[in-house]
């Protein structure tokens, strides 16, 4: 791959499915299965190499949420990541790529640390992992908390639902408040949702997805999960975001930010995403 190629194809000609990778921020920015758009990605969002981008899977790293020393929800997502290894068909048939993030002099004037980040995007016919690496290559141990901050396209999230947060402890942060227990057994969105829900059953399923179809979100090694929508308010304070898209989408995020992670030096941290789409035979 040349330098200047920033983004990349992963593709499964056969079945209609494809991913696309932009290497600022590590982020995908389109995920089809069977042709299909499932992911979403504003209208607004920008391009500009500076700014996270809004929509489809930045990758949250070394710090969920604001952060005293450094940008919200860490600086992975802008920074440039590299590719380890292109598209490439395995031995199962699927379809694999690497990228990585190192440390380097903008990350350190942040976060002194020395780590190296390796993301393994899997392919398969209407499923698609991500793999998440996370080696300490400094003599320090640091802590970090982490997170996949998938944005779901959909036609309407009012007829959403999320399930398989039933009994989970979460954070409100619309409110601030602590609640012991998610009562709901089928999680509806009709205004603004942040929630921070801890030690999550590693099956979720997210139904009225594109097209009708049901996504299963199953996680390893991220204990936790986010679900955000904007809603009007949040939508127009924010300018790479459309007025109008906040009903088009739901963040649900697995990732490990409730608790820190501490890695002591040489130790690697592993956790991945897998999401399946019920698909038309
Ligand atoms: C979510 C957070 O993960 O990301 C929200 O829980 C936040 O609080 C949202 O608003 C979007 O963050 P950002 O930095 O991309 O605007």
């Amino acid at each position: 791959m040349s330098e200047y190629q920033q983004t990349f194809v992963i593709e499964r000609k056969e079945d209609g499915s494809s991913v696309n990778v932009n290497l600022f921020g590590g982020t995908v920015t389109s995920w089809k299965c069977c042709g299909e758009e499932m992911l979403f990605l504003s209208k607004n969002a920008l391009f500009d190499n500076k700014k996270g981008i809004r929509g489809g899977i930045p990758i949250v790293f070394p710090h969920f949420g604001p952060w005293p020393i450094g940008p919200q929800h860490g600086f992975a997502r802008i920074q440039m990541w590299e590719v380890e290894q292109l598209p490439s068909v395995d031995v199962s048939g699927n379809v694999v790529a690497i990228i990585a993030l190192v440390d380097n002099a903008e990350t350190r004037k942040i976060w002194d640390f020395k780590f190296k980040l390796r993301m393994t995007l899997t392919l398969l016919k209407c499923c698609f992992s991500m793999d998440l690496h996370v080696t300490n290559t400094g003599d320090a141990e640091f802590n970090f908390t982490t997170l996949i901050h998938t944005y779901f396209r959909l036609p309407d999230v009012t007829k959403s639902r999320v399930l398989g947060l039933t009994g989970c402890k979460y954070f409100d942060k619309t409110t601030g408040q602590d609640i012991q227990s998610e009562t709901r057994e089928q999680l509806s969105v009709d205004r603004n949702i942040d929630n921070i829900y801890a030690n999550v059953p590693d099956e979720l399923t997210l139904t009225g997805g594109p097209a009708g179809r049901t996504i299963k979100i199953t996680k390893k090694g991220f204990p936790d999960t986010v679900v955000w929508n904007p809603w009007v308010d949040g939508a127009q304070k924010m300018a790479d975001f459309g007025d109008d898209e906040y009903p088009l989408m739901l963040c649900v995020e697995v990732g490990h930010v409730v608790k820190k992670v501490s890695l002591a030096p040489a130790q690697e941290f592993h956790a991945s995403q897998t999401l399946q789409i019920q698909c038309p035979e």
